[in-house]
């Protein structure tokens, strides 16, 4: 595996799942990882946990201002990593999805992570690389989800353009399917286990994913220099279901 020593990650949504689990894989190959995310206390224990490689801020992925004045403060950097998102389930089209609703999950998600790399662009290194986070409801069609299917197909559509556009650096996108992640900390735990086992029940693999899968396809996507413009499923083989 390449290592990334002398090479600094942003990782915004740092804080927790699968944004901490990539800034300690990132770490770990030797990378100087900025973790990004709105609640510091959460920040700091990421960090603590990493050690001297990690720092944080705190910063809303949605405000382009705040995000600039971040950047400002790094500078020039190698790799920048987006999972940032606040998505709610909404339920039905015509009962639940209220125009309202449907702009928060825009606002949750993708103006979080597109204005976020509007902010950030100009500061990754060319030859860099930049990772998006949307998740598998864009591909596989479920009942109470087309807000947050919306929203993730809106980011991958957007990922080759900007591949084409911000040459050489690269621009990929993950698309995790369910995880065990805190993402899931607002239900209760038999609620949990009761999503989590129906969901391996169907997968192929016969289990759901962990914020260490989609770290092993992010550490890919940021050490493989010739890949770029991809959508990467990592997902247990839902699409297939
Ligand atoms: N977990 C799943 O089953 C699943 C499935 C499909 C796709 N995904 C996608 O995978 C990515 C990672 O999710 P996860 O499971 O790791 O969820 P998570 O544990 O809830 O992590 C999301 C992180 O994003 C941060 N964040 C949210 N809004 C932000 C903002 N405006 N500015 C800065 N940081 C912000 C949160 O921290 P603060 O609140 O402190 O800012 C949190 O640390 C997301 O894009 C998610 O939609 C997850």
């Amino acid at each position: 595996m390449m290592q990334l020593t002398g090479q600094t990650a942003v990782i915004v949504g740092g804080g927790s799942g699968v944004g901490a689990a990539c800034a300690a894989a990132l770490a770990e190959l030797g990378a100087a990882v900025v973790l990004v995310g709105r609640r510091a206390e959460r920040l700091k224990e990421v960090s603590a946990s990493i050690g001297s490689l990690a720092r944080w801020f705190a910063a809303d992925g949605h405000s382009e201002e705040q995000m600039r004045a971040v950047f400002e403060q790094v500078g020039v950097f190698d790799h920048l990593l987006i999972p940032a998102a606040k998505t709610d389930r909404v339920g039905n089209f015509v009962e639940a999805l209220t125009q309202d609703k449907f702009r928060e999950t825009f606002e949750g998600k993708f103006w979080t992570q597109v204005n976020t790399a509007h902010a950030g662009a100009p500061f990754v290194r060319k030859g860099g690389s930049i990772t998006f986070f949307s998740g598998a409801a864009s591909r596989k069609a479920m009942r109470g989800m087309i807000n947050i299917a919306a929203v993730n197909g809106a980011l991958e559509a957007l990922v080759p353009g900007l591949a084409l556009e911000l040459a050489p650096t690269r621009v990929n996108i993950i698309i995790p399917g369910t995880l065990d992640t805190p993402y899931y900390e607002g239900l209760d735990e038999a609620a949990k286990q009761a999503v989590f086992e129906r969901t391996a029940g169907l997968l192929p693999v016969g289990r759901v994913g962990t914020a260490a899968d989609i770290a092993n396809a992010a550490v890919f996507l940021v050490t493989t220099g010739y890949v770029t413009g991809i959508a990467l499923e990592v997902d247990g083989g839902l699409r297939l279901t």
